[in-house]
């Protein structure tokens, strides 16, 4: 399929500027003015830490204090982030139907202009704050969708371009359902996905989030909030992360594992995951043990934020303690932030900047510990068998022939490189017929060892699922049938006699499976008789399966067109070591000798069903890079009847696009067809060349 490409592009990038690490050191200090004095010593500012880092690191702000010395200062000293604590809502922006208000909403844009600063927007839709002419209006569903339109344009369009990130909608979940909010009883729950809607129209750029408390940690209502981001996403709603809020209390105890895990299964659905309106609050008096605990509150919040690189937002609910929310809503409580009121810092503060400065701990050797650089991948594909596989342990051509051969490729016992599979390899495959699902698996093992007690550490196929909220996991031992773990259903699996391929079914708790998404890993494991040396997964950094959590995704596609044939991924992705390769748009093999050409499998923008367009020309291509130990060298092929470049958004254009992080320093790399690298912020020097 490569080899018939017609358009071909070489690039080149060098690293050596964001491999250089990001020591805290080489951040330039941020100028306060001298006549804010406010708080410095040895150590580095929040800001110049979280600078280093690349977080947006913010405050919920009340602009007219800005020009208050001690507040202004505490403020662009220490933060490089805020949000509106309440001039965006709509009571204060919109507080007529034909009036909108946004003076001090503009003082936040203008300041932070001045200081340099991100903007998050907060909020757009949401039951409380609201102007009295919207609650106090009898709507029909049209008319409030148009004021809605009306709102949304008004606010999102005015600050186009200017606000990273919207929270669009908040708090609609109460409980385990959604809340009656307004919204919710005049238009019912598509209000949701039209506000997302509407505000990705009226500002394509900012990201745009859910916001909801006591979401923080797994349970009854975050299991609701995923459910419902899931669903926009199945959608093609354009909703791109989740804000959790985090206003927390020191007379609850609180568990960072299951905030970590609730994270991780956000993450997986490819969202960001922001920490939006963080405050610990302390019932009063304030002890000095209450500060220390809170210091270690706030730390812990800081270090699990950091753990995810898709957590990039971290803002505390109030810059210090005489501007918090706290003492006039929650009696008897106060002192939740890291600043007190005279703008001291905290226990706390130094708690933030510990976490800023070391970063998340090392989890080496704990089961448990999340994956750091964790990947949202995309889903995997079932495809509708043509007809249904006979288990007999014989892989017939037939039988499988329309399924996908997927590698597994990692091994979780190796974390060292978990591309090393040691002596076990393995492929799958999986394809569906009504409500059941069968697979494939092929086996290159030259040992078979059965004999440990408990049955995981044995050589095993196990399978995992999450069917909306039903968890399901087999087993199956080498040469025998599925035992169940966690699932009662219909299953059977078949060995061929040496080992080497499984054919299995799986009768899956739904009705006809075309089209769904189910939560989904599948693993090989290895025991040569002296304890478990590989256990293979199709995607890394996912080894909490057997706890229901953080799996990966399948997808039962429809009638819709299958991907190409016999195509294979593998991740992670291998830069071929390599030298002498010129970067002029003449691809050779000799000069890439041998560099693995990957194919690109999936098209985000058919979401039905990810493959690429059913017609090769209309766009197909295939990539490869290599390495010579200092500059990365890549070349796409690409076929494609048709290239245009006129559209004013270069990102609508035919063009290739490469992202990197490095060592935590994430870049984005673009070239529009036929042209040069697009001037785009980036630490290092790049070559681009096309045929
Ligand atoms: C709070 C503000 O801090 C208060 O000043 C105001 O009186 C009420 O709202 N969740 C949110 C925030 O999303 O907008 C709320 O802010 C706190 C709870």
């Amino acid at each position: 399929m490569i080899q018939r490409i017609c358009t071909l592009c070489a690039i080149v990038l060098t690293f050596s500027a964001c491999m250089s690490g990001a020591g805290l050191t080489e951040v330039p200090a941020t100028e306060v003015k001298a006549e804010y004095s406010v708080f410095t010593d040895d150590g580095p500012s929040l800001r110049e830490a979280a600078d280093a880092r690349g977080l947006n690191f913010g405050v919920a702000v009340i602009p007219g204090r800005f020009r208050q010395p001690l507040y202004g200062g505490t403020l662009i000293g220490n933060f490089n982030s805020m949000t509106a604590e309440n001039v965006m809502k709509w009571q204060t922006i919109h507080p007529e139907r034909n009036r909108y208000d946004f003076s001090e909403a503009d003082q936040i844009i203008d300041f932070a202009a001045e200081n340099g600063m991100t903007v998050r927007g907060h909020t757009i839709i949401w039951h409380n704050q609201l102007a009295k002419w919207v609650t106090d209006t009898q709507w029909s569903r049209d008319e409030l969708i148009e004021v809605m339109r009306e709102h949304i344009f008004a606010v999102a369009g005015r600050y186009k371009g200017k606000i990273l990130a919207w929270d669009v909608v908040n708090e609609a979940i109460d409980g385990s359902n959604y809340r009656k909010s307004l919204f919710y009883n005049v238009i019912g729950p598509e209000y949701i996905a039209m506000a997302f809607r509407m505000a990705h129209e009226a500002d394509p750029q900012a990201r745009l989030y859910y916001n909801d408390y006591g979401v923080s940690g797994l349970g009854a209502k975050s299991d609701a909030m995923y459910a419902m981001v899931k669903e926009l996403l199945d959608d093609g709603v354009p909703i791109h992360g989740v804000g959790l809020q985090t206003h927390m209390s020191m007379q609850w105890d609180f568990s960072y594992d299951s905030m970590r895990r609730n994270m991780a299964r956000f993450v997986d659905l490819g969202l960001k995951v922001d920490l939006t309106e963080v405050d610990v609050r302390m019932e009063l008096p304030v002890t000095n043990e209450k500060l220390a605990e809170q210091a270690d509150r706030y730390k812990r919040l800081m270090e699990t934020c950091l753990e995810f690189p898709t957590c990039d937002t971290f803002i505390i609910w109030g810059l210090s303690d005489s501007a918090s929310w706290i003492e006039y809503t929650f009696n008897g409580m106060g002192s939740a932030t890291i600043f007190d009121t005279h703008y001291q810092p905290k226990p706390a503060f130094f708690g933030v900047r510990e976490a800023l400065v070391n970063g998340p701990p090392a989890r080496d050797g704990d089961p448990d510990a999340p994956v750091v650089q964790r990947r949202a991948v995309p889903p995997f594909i079932a495809s509708e068998a043509a007809e249904v596989p006979v288990l007999d342990g014989a892989a017939g051509e037939d039988e499988w022939g329309g399924g996908i051969v997927y590698p597994l490729g990692f091994n979780q016992l190796s974390p060292r490189d978990l591309r090393d599979t040691g002596s076990v390899a393995g492929t799958w495959t999986a394809v569906y017929k009504g409500n059941t699902l069968y697979g494939l698996l092929t086996r290159e093992d030259d040992i078979t060892y059965t004999g440990d007690r408990s049955s995981w550490e044995n050589d095993t196929l196990e399978v995992f699922f999450d069917m909306n909220g039903t968890f399901v996991q087999l087993r199956t031992l080498i040469g025998q049938d599925f035992q169940a773990v966690s699932y009662e259903g219909p299953a059977r699996a078949v060995w061929s006699d040496d080992g080497r391929v499984c054919e299995f079914s799986v009768v899956l708790p739904d009705t006809g499976l075309a089209n769904m998404l189910c939560g989904w890993n599948i693993a090989l494991s290895d025991n040569d008789g002296s304890g478990r040396t590989a256990q293979l997964y199709p995607v890394n950094g996912i080894n909490d399966s057997y706890t229901g959590v953080n799996l990966g995704s399948l997808k039962f596609e429809g009638t819709s067109p299958r991907p190409p044939e016999a195509a294979r991924i593998t991740y992670p992705f291998k830069a071929a070591a390599r030298a002498g390769i010129t970067v002029d748009g003449n691809w050779s093999a000799a000069e890439w000798g041998n560099t693995v050409s990957y194919p690109f499998l999936f098209n985000q923008l058919n979401p039905d069903n990810l493959c690429p367009p059913v017609d090769d020309a209309d766009l197909s291509g295939g990539w490869g890079i290599a390495w010579d130990g200092i500059t990365l060298y890549g070349y796409v092929h690409r076929r494609d009847d048709i290239t245009y470049t006129g559209a004013a958004d270069s990102w609508e254009n035919d063009c290739v696009e490469v992202f990197i992080d490095a060592a935590g320093t994430f870049a984005q790399h673009r070239i529009p067809a036929g042209k040069d690298w697009e001037d785009m912020p980036s630490a290092g020097v790049r070559t681009a060349a096309w045929s």
